[in-house]
């Protein structure tokens, strides 16, 4: 049986499309349940409507603070039969319920606890690596704890900070990092090969 999913994203989407099509190429044993958007207006649920997948926008603005919010997404996925929920450019906070502890990740454009944390998204991430002159960055795919890009580390990939590189450069290789890492660890926890031990995640 398929991995159950739900995509959570605020904008463009391209992290939902790499998902897409790794289903339809048969590279991931997954089906996506549900796509929710905390904009009205993301690019991201268009994507999920032109495959047939149910795409719901809970408006973050329409909510007067981030739990009332964080309540509003639960609520809707109530609706659907999700065992992973992928964050895939959603950027808002989300409480993590008893039921969903493991259940949850998310995907960052460098390696965590590094150049992450509330603010630290897209093009920030990749400045502020730039701006500090480290000579590695990377990927991270990690469970959510419920703070802001924290949570056990299930996958990490370094990607070289080059002497020319530039804020789209850099961001250019970091997401052909992420299109890679994340669906090898969707289809990880799929084949049930993840182990979380405290911070510690295994793959058997
Ligand atoms: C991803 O590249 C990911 O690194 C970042 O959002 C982008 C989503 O792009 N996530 C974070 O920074 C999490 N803190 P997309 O909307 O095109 O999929």
């Amino acid at each position: 049986m398929p991995l159950r999913l739900a995509v959570l994203l605020s904008g463009n989407g391209t992290t939902l499309q790499n998902i897409i099509d790794r289903i339809e190429r048969s590279e991931l044993d997954a089906k996506i349940e549900c796509v929710l958007s905390s904009r009205s207006d993301a690019f991201g649920l268009e994507r999920a409507r032109k495959h047939n997948i149910p795409a719901v926008a809970v408006s973050r603005k329409d909510h007067a603070d981030a739990k009332q919010f964080s309540d509003a997404i639960w609520a809707e996925l109530g609706n659907y039969d999700v065992e992973l929920v992928v964050l895939a450019g959603f950027m808002s906070w989300l409480a993590v319920p008893p039921a969903f502890v493991h259940k949850i990740i998310n995907v960052h454009g460098a390696l965590i606890p590094a150049f992450c944390g509330k603010g630290m998204y897209g093009e920030h991430v990749h400045r502020a690596v730039l701006e500090s002159g480290v000579k590695v960055t990377g990927v991270t795919v990690h469970f959510a704890d419920g703070e802001y890009d924290q949570g056990p580390i299930i996958l990490q990939s370094p990607v070289p900070v080059l002497d020319d590189d530039t804020v789209d450069s850099l961001a250019a290789r970091i997401q052909a990092q992420e299109r890679e890492l994340y669906p090898k660890a969707i289809q990880l926890i799929a084949e049930g090969r993840i182990h979380v031990d405290g911070q510690r995640v295994r793959v058997s």
